[in-house]
């Protein structure tokens, strides 16, 4: 990539996982990244996981719960680097917990993480984006596309992402700007030891997965494909989207049985 035509991609959740990942390929592909997280030591610490060959990302904290913070994130990219072509919103948290059993404090710092997080980040970066006919894309999950037990919370974070995703797209499209949504399953991230439970507070013991744990590197392809690609929407594993096909068809019951048997709520 030219210097005339040098890339900018901001990146929020790039200390780890799915964000950092992105952060490193788009990095290898002449990309200049800024990665983004509350914790400045980890996020010197990701900086070292890029080869010498790439560009060194350039690293802003901010916390994503605040609105404030996410503002200067954006400003603070565009007074480095003059411009954003690419948003990949990736900080996030999970919970997983019966609703019942779940505290207001705790579920609303989720949508605050989850939903508002993004938000801020769309509504803060979109006059940009204008500027370059950018994008911006979004890490969702299959609970966003689909009710699941003990994911009514995380669930309804990422259902509130896509609705508002799904209606801005439709917004944005003649200025040219691309969005993108992710929804996948459990992938192999940290994320995994970071779960919270009804509480709020880290759950000591990784709950026992339903389905299968997929390799980020085979999610990556999938997250790669729809920034490179611009496409409006991915899910991960491909398998799941004829499945959620049968919803409408059968009045979501037969997926409601399958999914109350594999958490244990069948009566
Ligand atoms: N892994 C999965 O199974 C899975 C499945 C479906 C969807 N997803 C979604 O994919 C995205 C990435 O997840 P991951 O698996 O890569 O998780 P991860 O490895 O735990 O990374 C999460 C990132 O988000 C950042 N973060 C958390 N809270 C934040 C806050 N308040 N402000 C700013 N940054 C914050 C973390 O940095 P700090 O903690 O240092 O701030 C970290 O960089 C998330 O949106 C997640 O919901 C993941």
């Amino acid at each position: 990539m030219s210097k005339a035509e040098q890339k900018i991609a901001l990146i929020t959740g790039g200390s780890s996982g799915v964000g950092l990942a992105t952060a490193k390929k788009l990095s290898a592909l002449g990309y200049t990244v800024v990665i983004s997280g509350r914790d400045l030591p980890k996020l010197e610490e990701a900086k070292k996981e890029f080869s010498a060959s790439e560009i060194p990302p350039f690293v802003i904290t901010a916390d994503v719960k605040e609105e404030q913070q996410v503002k200067q994130l954006v400003e603070g990219t565009i007074a480095k680097f003059g411009r954003i072509d690419l948003v990949f919103a990736a900080a996030g948290v999970s919970m997983r917990a019966p609703f019942e059993e779940s505290k207001i404090d705790a579920i609303e710092h989720l949508m605050k993480v989850n939903f508002f997080g993004v938000l801020y980040l769309l509504h803060h970066s979109l006059p940009f984006l204008k500027k370059t006919k950018g994008s911006f894309v979004a890490m969702s999950s299959l609970t966003g596309r689909r009710g699941v037990p003990e994911y009514s919370i995380y669930g309804a974070s990422k259902f509130a992402l896509q609705g508002l995703l799904d209606s801005v797209r439709m917004e944005m499209d003649r200025d040219g700007i691309h969005i993108g949504v992710i929804s996948t399953g459990f992938i192999d991230t940290p994320l995994r030891q970071r779960i919270l439970g009804g509480d709020g507070k880290v759950l000591t013991k990784t709950p026992l997965l339903p389905f299968r744990l997929w390799p980020l590197e085979k999610c990556m392809e999938v997250v790669m494909k729809v920034i490179l690609k611009r496409q409006r929407d991915a899910i991960f594993p491909g398998f799941i989207r004829p499945l959620l096909g049968f919803d409408p068809i059968n009045f979501g019951r037969m997926g409601d049985r399958y999914l109350k048997g594999k958490f244990g709520y069948q009566k």
